[in-house]
């Protein structure tokens, strides 16, 4: 006890005393310092502690008998203040060199208050709405002692069956890529250091997104070039944020599970990308290498996993227990731990965990005015108007009374979504309960469900349903998922809408009232039937606590949407994989194609045109990607580029004058597409490069400009080199990446 409090002592002293005569250095070259002299007082013990992350249990005494150890170094799923300050004060005041814990946390979309899913921050093409949640989720989470949050998730997902899309930005690299550097800005603040800052996690890491047949976990297959191209991105823009970690995913790319593929961890994460911080594995994901069959037992799982350059197991525990007999045999070097453990020091002193360790248990900053405005605002963003026949929305004065109707109207715990651990449903905002708040003094509700929840079959409730629709002068029909039916190991082979609700709403609709359908969901759905059926749909994903409020606005035209969907939207499953940025066939659609309904009897074998298509959904999506409509409309014109003929080190100037020719003040998502026309490989038929949110009166037009670096045309090409090939080029300014006409330019060496 003694010997434990003098090094503990000695270690305060020399902390102090460094500090002290490198006032003036570099605060990095400082932590480095700390990092090198705690290191060296550490047991081979000790080292694999830091190494070591638990989640949390019940009995928080056996917990502490561990870390008094020295045998954890992080812990997830923690999140009461007294708990978390007793765990630390183990760890600190009672371990023998008093390394506080990193306690971790799911915190993907909010803490507290609830933001709408990431796939709904996506649509807002807003990198300020991702920054404000995951800023919001930062300063709620902290507040209790939690300094670690796994997110954000970008992982490229072209597929909707995937329950994971939820979590993410969509189908899009340039998107995500944007949308992920925002959150890690977000949850990391201006420091690392500021007790409000959460070390955020880019996710996972990597190719998770491409899980075969769109079912979670499955193997993925991206060569080389795509990994590059396509899923590695967004990771490289979040290492250049700063994210203080990454994790590895549950996938085997090609047949090497993430978490022992030594070419992304070291090769490409560190060695490319200089990473300097911690890289945990997924949950359990070390030891699921022997279900993988790429390791034979619990030794070669801790062999391979560290090898490859993971620093901390997540619930696994084969680091702590083969560790030592792998070193002592030489199979995983001691330096390889030093390294691992390097990193994870290297963290807690940027995070300031040594200074600060505790947090004060009676601070409460949840659900703060301003945080529920972020959500709703963010929530507002995060809609997309998909269909407005004859200006059906907003809603005007004549609608006196309106019928609520479907199982999404009042489901507080439903329209959070999926990865909401610690949002309450009690304070969620629900359509209903916004709408008569908001409105309920000027228009007549009539609510009936029709439906309990959004899978339920019993069809009972319809009649009443139907009978309130035909008494309203609108209708209000919420449709959509439960949030169990998406997120991890949620994923569906149907993505038709659930149990009873198309019946529901094609019985709404032989009521001849204008119908306005709102769909929340994790993903995108196959609606085009309730499309039909309706005069307006409004697309809002889960939008999280302040939902209700968000949806009112927009119906009743005190806010406009302005989302763009950010995936493609399929017309049927299988279409799916069904994405923008595709590359061309030889034999490309013409779109002109003959469908199942037009083909003759015994018709002639050629007379279908051979091109790439589906007889029976054709080739384009039921919405494709970037598309949104708003209250107002928006004229795009005289667009122009600064040059035509470029080199390699030119910025290329875009500009375009757009206008708002409706009635309403409103906000475009105008966006920039590129297409390479012939490279070395080929190349995809556009790739979004540029976007901006732009809000017009009406009536009124503005000149925008993008700039764009022709560096940022390089791909990896034919030799694996990233680098701008000479040539012509298509380039667009559109609404979304279905419309425009392209204008050229070309690059030259
Ligand atoms: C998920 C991760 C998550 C982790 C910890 C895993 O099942 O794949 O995304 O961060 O659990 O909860």
């Amino acid at each position: 006890m003694r010997t434990m409090k003098f090094i503990s002592a000695a270690f305060a002293l020399l902390l102090g005393v460094t500090s002290c005569q490198q006032k003036q250095e570099n605060p990095e070259a400082v932590i480095e310092q700390k990092v090198d002299a705690l290191l060296s007082q550490m047991t081979l013990e000790e080292k694999l502690g830091q190494m070591n992350q638990i989640s949390s249990y019940g009995n928080i005494d056996d917990m502490i008998a561990l870390i008094k150890k020295g045998e954890i170094g992080s812990i997830l799923n923690e999140v009461d203040p007294a708990r978390i300050n007793a765990l630390q004060r183990a760890a600190v005041q009672e371990s023998r060199l008093g390394i506080p814990l990193l306690i971790a946390r799911d915190v993907i979309h909010g803490y507290k208050t609830i933001f709408p899913i990431p796939l709904g921050q996506a649509a807002s093409f807003d990198p300020q709405v991702a920054e404000d949640g995951a800023r919001v989720a930062a300063i709620e989470a902290s507040s209790v002692g939690i300094r670690w949050t796994f997110a954000p998730m970008i992982d490229i997902a072209r597929d909707p069956r995937w329950g994971r899309i939820a979590e993410g930005c969509g189908e899009d690299t340039y998107l995500t890529t944007v949308m992920g550097a925002a959150m890690v800005k977000g949850y990391q603040g201006d420091s690392l250091n500021d007790p409000t800052s959460i070390a955020a996690c880019p996710k996972h890491f990597v190719g998770y997104g491409a899980t075969e047949g769109g079912r979670d976990y499955n193997s993925t297959f991206i060569p080389e070039r795509r990994l590059r191209n396509v899923y590695l991105p967004p990771f490289e823009a979040a290492a250049k944020a700063g994210a203080a970690t990454f994790m590895t995913s549950f996938n085997d790319n090609d047949g090497v599970p993430s978490t022992g593929n030594t070419f992304i961890l070291r090769d490409v994460l560190r060695g490319e990308w200089g990473f300097d911080g911690i890289v945990v594995t997924d949950w359990a994901s070390a030891a699921e290498m022997m279900n993988h069959g790429f390791a034979a037992d619990e030794k070669e799982v801790a062999q391979k996993a560290v090898n490859a350059g993971v620093d901390m197991e997540m619930v696994s525990y084969t680091f702590v227990k083969k560790l030592p007999e792998l070193i002592k045999e030489g199979k995983v070097q001691e330096a390889t731990i030093d390294n691992a453990v390097r990193n994870i020091l290297r963290i807690k002193f940027r995070l300031g965990l040594f200074e600060q360790p505790y947090v004060d248990e009676n601070k409460n900053v949840m659900y703060a005015p301003a945080h529920l405005e972020a959500a709703r605002r963010a929530a507002v963003e995060s809609a997309i108007l998909l269909k407005n026949e004859e200006q059906t929305l907003p809603l005007g004065k004549a609608v006196k009374t309106v019928a609520i109707i479907g199982p999404m109207a009042d489901a507080p715990y439903e329209q959070m979504g999926t990865w909401v651990f610690d949002g309450e449903k009690s304070h969620t905002v629900t359509p209903l309960a916004a709408i008569r708040e908001q409105f309920g003094d000027k228009v007549q509700i009539l609510y009936e469900p029709g439906l309990g929840y959004s899978r339920d079959r019993n069809t009972g409730g319809i009649a009443k349903a139907v009978s309130a629709a035909s008494r309203a002068d609108a209708v209000l029909v919420f449709v959509g998922e439960e949030a169990i039916l998406s997120g991890e190991a949620h994923c569906l082979a149907d993505l038709n809408l659930q149990g009873a609700q198309s019946e529901l709403i094609e019985a709404i609709a032989r009521a001849g009232k204008p119908l306005i359908t709102v769909v929340m969901a994790g993903r995108p759905l196959t609606i085009g039937k309730e499309v039909e059926l309706s005069d307006a749909v409004l697309y809002m994903f889960h939008p999280g606590t302040m939902g209700g409020p968000a949806v009112a606005d927009l119906l009743w035209g005190k806010a406009v949407p302005s989302g763009k969907t950010p995936v493609t939207f399929p017309k049927m499953v299988g279409q799916i994989p069904v994405y923008y940025a595709h590359n061309n066939t030889g034999r490309p659609a013409t779109k002109k194609e003959t469908l199942l309904d037009d083909i003759q009897i015994e018709a002639g074998q050629t007379s279908l045109g051979c091109t790439s298509f589906y007889m029976d959904a054709g080739f384009d999506p039921l919405f494709p990607f970037g598309y949104g409509l708003s209250y107002t409309t928006f004229a795009y014109s005289n667009i122009k580029l600064s040059a035509t003929d470029l080199k390699k080190d030119d910025v290329l100037t875009i500009t375009f004058d757009l206008e708002n020719t409706g009635s309403y003040e409103g906000t475009e998502v105008a966006q920039l597409y590129v297409q390479d026309k012939v490279g070395s490989v080929t190349r995809p038929v556009k790739e979004l490069k540029r976007f901006a949110r732009i809000t017009l009166k009406p009536g009124e037009k503005k000149n925008v400009s993008f700039e764009l670096p022709i560096s940022e045309l390089a791909f990896w090409n034919i030799d694996m080199q990233h680098t701008v090939e000479a040539g012509d080029f298509n380039l667009w300014v559109a609404p979304d990446s279905q419309s425009g006409t392209p204008i050229t330019f070309k690059v030259t060496d």
